[in-house]
């Protein structure tokens, strides 16, 4: 059995992502093939384990794109919906649609019952994340050239905090959506190991104590085990991994924060309402800021409403702000100027957010230190999580040879100085952020499915 053939293109395109690299395409045909999905909150990847040469590649999942953001427009036209940067151009566009994204964030929730309506009818999230997966399948299955019918596919530590009941049924939900998509076998890998499995097959045979620390768009998640480049072909792998903890908390959450600092202040929040100068209703402020909850504010009866409580604003120039996003159905235009200046935050210590969606002329001026306030919370429960990871694996922080950061979130500058204060002496390795998980899903998809040792 061939095990050294991995295809990892690391060409990056313009946002430094990695693209699909025509050079190392394979033929699978005649192969058996297993696959590996990271069905992220923000983004997913594919990975293919072919049987015939031992190889994993990363699939082109959108043109070129090695990753496609897990998002879905479906036109109120046409039965055809979009997937990825198509589905967001649509949106961008105004084109007369639902946009969806973070649907990931769902699953083990009371909305899962409850659906959504789209173009009239009330559709389920099962069907809308199974649309999703469903397409990705396709792209794999492109590249393959064949059917694939294996998959392991990535889940957080914990989809739900605190609610075991509920985590089961999430994995449960995804199980049976990967189920109807086609896949006959479906197991499960928690991505933060996937990650470190991917780190692996650069590693040289010394083995060293790794903490994977994988900050996504909905869950941080991390995991305490041995690796080493002698343990690639190691088929139980159990006994390496010492210890595994996650939180719900992700980019979305570090957005809302943001947004509900700087942002919704310029449209309301914080403004007296009613003749006895009460604080006006926060729900809509709230709303506005958790990217799973935006469309529910764009029904008829949401806007009425809204209508009504903005009739008794003391400040109508800010609440008049408010109006015309949800009127205008502008929510996400108005999150992704927050993640935007999220993302520059990361590498300056100053952002501007231009508003002239909302209104002529505004603007908003943020510096890294409003958004490292407004981070607290969240970063406290990101350390108390780390910290109970090392607990529980029985080591000292001091052991910790490695620490293999994944996840957009950890670019960070705050993120990584937590790191760092957590785990002084270790080594700190940056793989591919947006890509490893996928890629570590398809060497345990091969482990389970392919390897007939
Ligand atoms: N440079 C950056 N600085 C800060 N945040 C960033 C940066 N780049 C990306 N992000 C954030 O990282 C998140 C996406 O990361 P990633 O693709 O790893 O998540 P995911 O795998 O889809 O989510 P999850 O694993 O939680 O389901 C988004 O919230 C995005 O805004
Ligand atoms: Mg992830």
């Amino acid at each position: 059995m061939l095990w050294y053939c991995f295809i990892y293109p690391q060409v990056a395109d313009e946002i430094g992502e990695s693209v699909y690299d025509k050079t190392s395409m394979k033929t699978f045909k005649t192969a058996a093939i297993a696959c590996g999905i990271d069905f992220g909150t923000s983004n997913t990847t594919v990975a293919l384990a072919n049987g015939r040469d031992a190889s994993i590649t990363l699939v082109p999942v959108e043109e070129q794109h090695l990753t496609i953001p897990s998002t879905v427009f479906f036109p109120s036209e046409s039965p055809e919906a979009f997937f990825g940067r198509k589905a967001i151009h649509a949106y961008v566009a105004r084109e007369e649609g639902r946009f969806m994204r973070s649907f990931k964030r769902v699953l083990g929730t009371s909305l899962m019952k409850d659906g959504t309506t789209i173009s009239g009818t009330k559709t389920r999230f099962e069907h809308i994340i199974g649309h999703f997966i469903e397409h990705i399948k396709n792209k794999a299955e492109l590249l393959a050239d064949m059917g694939i019918e294996n998959v392991v596919a990535g889940r957080p530590v914990h989809f739900v905090d605190g609610n075991d009941k509920a985590d089961r049924e999430a994995e449960g939900q995804l199980e049976a959506i990967f189920a109807a998509a086609g896949f006959k076998h479906v197991r499960f890998q928690y991505e933060p190991i996937a990650a470190a499995f991917a780190h692996e097959l650069n590693m040289g045979d010394k083995e060293m104590l790794a903490v994977v620390i994988d900050i996504g768009g909905g869950t941080s998640d991390f995991t305490i085990m041995r690796l080493s480049g002698r343990y690639i072909h190691k088929h139980e792998r159990q006994e390496d991994i010492l210890a595994n903890a996650g939180t719900r908390i992700g980019g979305n959450d570090f957005d809302r924060a943001l947004s509900l600092k700087c942002f919704m202040p310029l449209l309301g929040l914080g403004s007296l309402w009613g003749s006895k100068g009460l604080g006006f209703p926060l729900t809509p402020f709230f709303d506005l800021s958790e990217l799973s909850k935006i469309q529910y504010m764009y029904t008829q009866k949401y806007k009425r409403d809204l209508r009504g409580l903005i009739g008794q604003a003391n400040d109508k120039a800010l609440t008049r702000r408010l109006l015309t996003i949800v009127e205008e159905e502008l929510g996400h235009t108005l999150m992704s100027r927050v993640e935007e200046s999220k993302i520059q935050l990361s590498s300056s210590e100053q952002a501007t957010a231009d508003l002239a969606f909302i209104e002529e002329g505004l603007q908003v001026h943020l510096d890294r230190s409003q958004f490292e306030e407004s981070l607290f919370g969240s970063i406290e429960n990101i350390q108390k999580t780390i910290n109970e990871c090392v607990v529980q694996a029985g080591v000292k922080a001091d052991a910790v040879a490695l620490v293999i950061l994944t996840g957009g979130g950890t670019a960070i500058p705050m993120i990584r100085q937590l790191t760092r204060g957590i785990f002084p002496h270790a080594e700190i390795s940056e793989g591919n952020r947006l890509s490893s998980v996928g890629f570590g899903l398809a060497c345990d998809a091969r482990r389970y499915y392919l390897d007939g040792d």
